[in-house]
């Protein structure tokens, strides 16, 4: 059975204020939420115990990152281990914004995927392309390249803490939208690239990132192959982050 997941990343944005206001009036709503939707919350890692203590069992906690490393001399990095000792259920590994930003390679990806498997955190492993790659008509190349690096080393019962999330670079934060037919077309082939890898592809959730609003979020939800949301903007809004999880 696919998990339908729809996960708020704040990105480096927030306060103690912003949490407390935001995270009451999304509790609120996510009480009377009754559409199977599991809801994760990834705000920065100084905030994790507050939300949590805010949001209560309606949602699951996740961090922005880890680090590819166990333990050790790695001045302001936060463990996988770490981060399930916090309560975290849920990490992202990959954002686009670390790749560009941060130069994370295919390479150490991998390695924080298995770091974040073996403290059996599930992952939202973000791949996508640039509007240079979708432009020269390598999006499915580049997803499936960033798909078979990052995953190389999942195997078995592991597949089942994989989530995906397709988030085209050219579409974070800028207010353009895949349309829903290219994102599907893009899961689909996803898919199919997992089933290759070995994963039972068809349990696996899927999610598209990228300027989601509540007035494109049926939409997208609609397609078959897509199973959720990672929501930057909109998650820092209780009003459209909820609507966004209505819209399934
Ligand atoms: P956005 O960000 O919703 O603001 O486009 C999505 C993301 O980067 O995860």
């Amino acid at each position: 059975m696919r998990r339908k997941i729809v996960a708020a990343n704040w990105k480096m944005n927030g306060s103690n204020d912003l949490a407390d206001a935001l995270v009451g009036e999304v509790r609120e709503g996510l009480a009377k939420l009754d559409n199977g939707v599991e809801v994760v919350i990834i705000p920065p890692a100084l905030y994790i115990a507050r939300v949590q203590q805010l949001v209560g069992e309606r949602a699951w906690l996740g961090v922005q990152d880890i680090a590819p490393w166990g333990e050790g001399a790695y001045t302001g990095e936060i463990s996988a281990g770490m981060a399930a000792d916090s309560g975290c259920r849920f990490a992202i590994v990959g954002h686009s914004e670390r790749r560009e930003l941060f130069g994370e390679t295919d390479a150490v990806i991998a390695d924080k995927v298995s770091q974040g498997l073996a403290a059996k955190l599930n992952l939202i492993l973000c791949v996508g392309e640039t509007l240079h790659q979708r432009e020269a008509g390598l999006a499915v190349d580049v997803v499936s390249a960033q798909l078979k690096e990052a995953l190389k080393g999942v195997s078995g019962s592991d597949w089942k803490h994989i989530v995906v999330a397709y988030e085209p670079v050219w579409a974070i934060g800028t207010g353009k939208t895949a349309t829903a037919e290219d994102a599907q077309a893009v899961h689909g082939a996803m898919r199919s690239v997992l089933a290759e890898m070995g994963a039972p592809a068809q349990d696996l959730s899927l999610l598209y990132g990228g300027s989601v609003k509540p007035n494109n979020a049926a939409e997208l939800f609609a397609q078959p192959d897509i199973d959720g949301g990672l929501i930057g903007g909109a998650s820092l809004k209780a009003s459209d982050f909820l609507a966004i999880c209505e819209a399934f």
